[in-house]
């Protein structure tokens, strides 16, 4: 062994783990009954949750790269522009709750930024990319504890803070960047902010991306780019579910369709059925006929107004917002 790598041994042993994944089970096994009813449905709709597995979350890391996807790079773009701002709002903040982590990449600029937090909690129902990205940070912050929370934020999380991040001395800021509040609907959304206001707590934080209504032609590009990594993330799903609660999708029989629609301010991705045939999941037929989709997510954008109306609503308090030059994109950030 050269004495370089013998050198290494030592300092790779002594690297920051991160603590023990606090699994809160997004059970497969409910994803057979979820998915069967989603498709026994009219329109047959599936939830966006599910595009996340190993494969998905890889797609998506590609997507975040395409020049049409604007919303990454505004957002991350912001990030950057707007730090010094936005951590003087934040600096007394120890905790930092993150929805939908990912890769982590714009928590990276955060945690730049913030030296005195103490503890990160990423939560994502992605779990290899989940534990990944958890290593990374822990790897490249020696000062943090990083607690991984495996979990289905649409469902009510009840995470088993420790008493030392439970102490007044520990104040939150939930973290929600990419505009995947978008994938709620507006009641959903409600639902979900109002749960994340409670996991903020007294004297809490919330930082959130939004991603704003603009003309259809931007949109549109941005979830049908030229070289087909939306339709293969959106396509990924059905390969997800064969693999995953032992349907028979014949994946090159569907085709990638995405849309805006004006009049409900979203994007709707759908997959579409390209002739009449039959699907089969636990025991049951699924018909298709031809032209029919499954709609597989929403992408809701935002005016400043109605954003803040809903915030209002969910019992947060508006304090700062950042907009790009271009007006495509926002950053919030709110109080409990
Ligand atoms: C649109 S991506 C955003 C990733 C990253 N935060 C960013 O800004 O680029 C959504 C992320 O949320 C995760 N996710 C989607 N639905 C989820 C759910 N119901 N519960 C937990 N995580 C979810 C996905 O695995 C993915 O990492």
């Amino acid at each position: 062994m050269p004495s370089s790598t013998r050198s290494q041994t030592p300092k790779q042993a002594e690297a920051n783990q991160p603590a023990k994944l606090i699994d809160l089970q997004p059970a497969t096994s409910l994803h057979v009954s979820e998915v069967l009813q989603g498709l026994q449905r009219s329109p047959k709709e599936l939830p966006p949750k599910l595009f996340y597995d190993e494969v998905g979350s890889q797609l998506f890391n590609q997507i975040c790269d395409l020049d049409e996807y604007y919303l990454t790079r505004t957002e991350t773009g912001m990030m950057w522009e707007c730090i010094d701002e936005i951590t003087s709002l934040l600096s007394s903040k120890r905790l930092l709750i993150e929805y939908g982590s990912g890769s982590s990449t714009k928590t990276k600029i955060l945690l730049d930024h913030l030296p005195r937090l103490t503890h990160y909690m990423p939560i994502d129902i992605s779990q290899e990319h989940l534990l990944q990205s958890a290593h990374t940070i822990a790897a490249n912050y020696p000062h943090l504890t990083v607690t991984p929370v495996y979990a289905d934020y649409t469902t009510n999380l009840a995470i088993p803070f420790s008493a030392k991040m439970s102490a007044p001395k520990m104040p939150r800021l939930v973290y929600f960047p990419g505009s995947t509040i978008g994938n709620f609907h507006k009641d959903e959304a409600l639902v979900f902010l109002k749960q994340v206001r409670d996991i903020c707590g007294d004297g809490g934080g919330f930082l959130v991306g939004v991603d704003l209504v603009k003309d259809t032609d931007t949109l549109n590009a941005a979830y049908n780019d030229s070289q087909g990594v939306t339709a293969a993330f959106n396509l990924n799903l059905l390969t997800r579910l064969n693999r995953d609660v032992g349907a028979d999708f014949q994946p090159t029989q569907f085709e990638h369709k995405a849309f805006y629609n004006e009049e409900r301010s979203r994007i709707e991705m759908h997959l579409v059925s390209k002739k009449k045939q039959i699907v089969h999941l636990a025991d049951q037929a699924i018909t298709f006929e031809e032209g029919e989709s499954i709609w597989t997510e929403s992408s809701y954008k935002y005016t400043l107004q109605a954003f803040e109306k809903l915030i209002t609503t969910a019992g947060f308090h508006p304090i700062k917002v950042w907009v790009d030059d271009q007006q495509l994109f926002s950053i919030h950030y709110l109080q409990t």
